[in-house]
């Protein structure tokens, strides 16, 4: 989506009608920003909000929880992928020689699936919610390799997979075609009850003591599906269940 378009669905948020109105003054900004173009690029930061910036400082927290753990790292519901670049970034940051790291991505890339009874109707899953149209999965495979050439150990490749289609369907199989996974850290974002309990289902054989689960909308009563997933494929003495403290909405389960 360019900064001229404007969204066609309503996302997640709690912002006020004025915080609103100064995000799109810094979209406009942005857009009409003075600075050339590698420049505005080089000096993202002056366009970062802090909503934004805190997603950086809980992903650096929680690859540090688990850099010392062998494993993949799994994002459930990546929409653009910007998670999955962070984490590339992060690998080279937190330990630049390990090549073993292996970061993935599912999604529709088509947005969501149906609902199902466990789920509270909402727009935020509406049919083209969150949908970046197949093709964007081409320029994601790009932009993950050009930062991965980026960092140190850039001519070793394969650090990066992304999967298409619906989790209930890839997850399971996932594991299949690569039955030697540990899984280090899942990120859970898909919100809704069916796929998430897909997913939890087919990672937990392959979760270790110390690997983190990261739950966007557990306690977010716009969907209970998350929870009621994780509640029933999780036992609480399997689990150390803990509020994220820079980001109160997600919620980091460790395994126990
Ligand atoms: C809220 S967005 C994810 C945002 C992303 N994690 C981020 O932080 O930028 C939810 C994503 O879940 C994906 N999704 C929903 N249901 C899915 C399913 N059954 N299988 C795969 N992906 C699904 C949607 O396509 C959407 O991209």
């Amino acid at each position: 989506m360019s900064v001229e378009q404007e969204r066609t669905f309503q996302i997640e948020t709690t912002a006020s009608d004025d915080q609103q109105m100064y995000r799109q003054r810094l979209v406009q900004m942005f857009e009409k920003s003075p600075l050339p173009l590698g420049e505005r690029l080089f000096n993202i930061g002056m366009y970062t909000r802090s909503s934004i910036l805190v997603k950086f400082l809980v992903m650096s927290d929680i690859y540090l929880r688990v850099r010392d753990i062998p494993g993949q790292f799994l994002e459930f519901g990546t929409w653009w992928g910007q998670n999955l670049i962070l984490l590339e970034n992060l690998r080279a940051i937190h330990e630049p020689f390990n090549k073993q790291r292996v970061i993935v991505g599912f999604d529709t890339f088509d947005g969501y699936t149906e609902l199902s009874d466990k789920d509270k109707p909402s727009e935020v899953w509406g049919e083209n919610s969150y949908s970046t149209g197949l093709s964007y999965v081409d320029y994601l495979r790009e932009l993950l390799e050009i930062h991965e050439g980026s960092n140190v150990l850039g001519q070793i490749r394969g650090c990066h997979r992304l999967i298409v289609g619906d989790v209930e369907k890839t997850a399971p199989k996932y594991f299949v075609d690569h039955p030697q996974t540990i899984v280090a850290f899942a990120y859970f974002d898909m919100g809704l009850y069916k796929p998430t309990k897909a997913a939890l289902s087919a990672i937990k054989p392959h979760l270790v003591s110390g690997s983190v689960v990261l739950l966007d909308e557990l306690t977010w009563s716009e969907s209970p599906g998350e929870a009621v997933a994780f509640k029933e494929v999780f036992s609480r003495d399997e689990v150390r269940v803990e509020k994220c403290a820079l980001y109160p909405s997600k919620t980091i389960v460790t395994i126990r």
